[in-house]
C-alpha cells in the first residue's frame, strides 16, 4: 500500500526537520528559535551540523562526553507537534525544552529560570492528540534532572504549574493590535495566578502531552523575559543560564540512566546513586586485598 502522504520523506529523512535515522541522539534539547541551536550547541565538546528546514534547524554532538542533539520547533504547540513526531520516528525519545518565559508572580525575577512540572492546556494542539482532561505533565526524571542541574550551577529558579497559549497577545491576556480584547482576558492572569500558575509561554503542554502520549520523557526550562506583574521586559534575561542548565541536566539523566540499567531498574530513585557509590570503594577494596593475599 502506498503511504507517501501518511508518512512523508525526502530523500529518506523526515518531511519538515529533514532528518533521518542516525541523525539524532535518544536527548534533545528543543529551543523555539533556530538561532538558539547554535548558542546551544557551542558549549559542547563537537557538534555537527544535520539539517535546517522551515524553524527546524537541528545539531547534533556530544557534551561531557554524551551523544545529545538540539531541534529548534519554531514558536506554538502545531509547530512543536511536528518535530516531536518526526524525532520520535527517527529515535529520539528524551526532550528537553529551552525557551523564554513570561511570569505572572511578583516573587519571579527577570532573568530567573522557571522549570515547568505540568502545564494549564490553553494550547489547541494537544486537544487534537486526547481529551482536555488528560494531564500535561512533565517527566519526573528530566525534571529532577533539571533541578540538580540548576542547584549545581548556582541559578536562580522556580518549579512550579505554567500554562501554555498558541497566541501570544490575546491567549495571554495581553491586548490585541488597536487594544482588542474580550472580557475574559481580562480575568485570565488574576484567575491563573490565584491558582499558583508561576509562567506563561507557547509550547510546554503540548510538548509534555504528546511526549508522554507515546512513552517519552520531557522537561522544560525557560528563562524570565518579561515580568507580567511590573511589566518589566529584556528579551535576552536568563537564556545562557537556561542553556547551560538543559546542557548539564543530559549529562545528568546519561548518569541516572546508566545507574537504572546498572540496576536493572525502570525508574530512578535517589538510593541508586548511594549503591552505585559504595560498589566503587568496595571493588577497590576487594582488589587491593586480593594484591595482599596474592
Ligand atoms: N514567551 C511567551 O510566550 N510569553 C512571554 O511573555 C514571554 C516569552
Amino acid at each position: 500500500m502506498e503511504v507517501a502522504a501518511e508518512e512523508p520523506k525526502v530523500n529518506g529523512k523526515e518531511y519538515h526537520i529533514a532528518c533521518g535515522p542516525g541523525d539524532v541522539e535518544r536527548y534533545v534539547l528543543l529551543p523555539g528559535d533556530p538561532s538558539r541551536t547554535e548558542r546551544i550547541s557551542s558549549r559542547w565538546d563537537s557538534v555537527r551540523f544535520r539539517a535546517s528546514h522551515r524553524e527546524y534547524v537541528t545539531h547534533t554532538g556530544t557534551y561531557a562526553g554524551v551523544g545529545i542533539s538540539c531541534t529548534s520547533t519554531g514558536i506554538g504547540g502545531p509547530s512543536l507537534s511536528i518535530a516531536l513526531e518526526e524525532l520520535f520516528r527517527i529515535g529520539a525519545d528524551t526532550f528537553i525544552r529551552v525557551g523564554t518565559t513570561g511570569a505572572i508572580q511578583k516573587d519571579i525575577r527577570l532573568g530567573d529560570l522557571i522549570i515547568s512540572a505540568a502545564s494549564v492546556r490553553l494550547d489547541g494542539a494537544s486537544k487534537q492528540y486526547v481529551r482536555p482532561e488528560y494531564p500535561a505533565a512533565a517527566d519526573l526524571e528530566v525534571t529532577m534532572a533539571l533541578i540538580e542541574a540548576s542547584e549545581r550551577l548556582g541559578v536562580r529558579y522556580h518549579v512550579g504549574v505554567t500554562a501554555s497559549s498558541d497566541t501570544f497577545y490575546t491567549g495571554q491576556g495581553r491586548p490585541g493590535y488597536r487594544g482588542y480584547e474580550q472580557s475574559w482576558m481580562r480575568e485570565l492572569l488574576p484567575d491563573l495566578r490565584r491558582a499558583g500558575v508561576l509562567n506563561f509561554e507557547m509550547e510546554t503542554a503540548t510538548l509534555f502531552t504528546v511526549a508522554r502520549l507515546y512513552g517519552g520523557r520531557a522537561g522544560a526550562i525557560t528563562a524570565v523575559i518579561a515580568q507580567r506583574e511590573t511589566g518589566e521586559f529584556d528579551a535576552n534575561a536568563g537564556i545562557d543560564d537556561a542553556i547551560k542548565v538543559a546542557n548539564e541536566s543530559v549529562k545528568i539523566l546519561k548518569e541516572w540512566d546508566d545507574a537504572k540499567s546498572a540496576a536493572g531498574k525502570r525508574f530512578f530513585f535517589p538510593s541508586l546513586l548511594k549503591s552505585r557509590r559504595a560498589r566503587g570503594p568496595f571493588l577497590k577494596m576487594s582488589l587491593k586485598t586480593r594484591y595482599v593475599y596474592f
